[in-house]
């Protein structure tokens, strides 16, 4: 679609909300780069493991993350559980959060725009993004899905061990003191709770058009 050139699009909301599968959307259907910002945190954290270094040790993971290349993320290697729970340990690095966010912002001003995913995009990443959505869904929805993605890719998991898990993730993504998740002040809320990933599209593209014919017509 045209019209969209330079367009910033911040997405941000709690694990297993359906954010990063909307972000891949949107982006291919505007012709927008994509960053799902949560695998630049997974490859500081896989970086150290591989090298056999400590997780806590934020001088560290600061030279981890000062030389990663955003360009060159491994979605299905870093999207194991073991790297999730790695990564939200480094993401509590203010030091950490400061190199990335550099990255992160260097990816958004790139030609043509730029669509990220994550949890402080529209609050801290990218404050002045066209249009910031917040994605989210109850807990009980969220680990729904969860739970079916593992099932249906032939593993075993228990329903009330996944429902756990998401909640200790929210409580450890929105209890942090830098840049804890929240939603930014003028953030469009998306409730995914009752609907699917075509609906979920049709409104966030609903919401974009308007920003667009808004901003084409000036
Ligand atoms: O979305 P995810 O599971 O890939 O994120 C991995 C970890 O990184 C998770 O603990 C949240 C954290 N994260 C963050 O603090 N800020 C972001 N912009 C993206 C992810």
């Amino acid at each position: 679609m045209s019209g969209a050139s330079g367009l910033t699009i911040a997405l941000d909301g709690p694990a297993a909300s359906g954010k990063g599968t909307l972000a891949r959307r949107i982006a291919a259907h505007y012709g927008l780069n994509h960053l799902d910002t949560g695998l630049t945190y997974r490859a500081v954290a896989k970086a150290l493991a591989d090298a056999g270094e400590p997780l806590d040790d934020e001088a560290l993971a600061e030279r981890a993350a000062r030389s990663l290349d955003p360009g060159a993320l491994d979605r299905t290697v870093l999207s194991t559980h073991e790297v999730g729970e790695a990564a939200s340990k480094v993401a509590v690095m203010p030091a950490v959060r400061r190199a990335l966010v550099e990255k992160q912002r260097e990816f958004a001003r790139r030609p043509p725009g730029a669509v990220l995913d994550g949890r402080d995009i529209g609050t801290v990443v990218c404050p002045d993004a066209d249009v910031k959505l917040y994605v989210t869904a109850s807990a009980a929805v969220r680990a729904e899905r969860r739970w079916r993605e593992i099932v249906d890719g032939g593993g075993t998991a228990e329903y009330a061990d996944v429902l756990a898990d998401v909640e200790r993730r929210d409580a450890r993504d929105m209890g942090r003191a830098d840049s804890p998740l929240k939603p930014a002040a003028d953030a469009h809320l998306l409730d995914t709770s009752e609907m699917d990933i075509e609906s979920a599209f049709q409104a966030a593209t609903a919401l974009i058009d308007g920003v667009l014919a808004r901003r084409n017509a000036d």
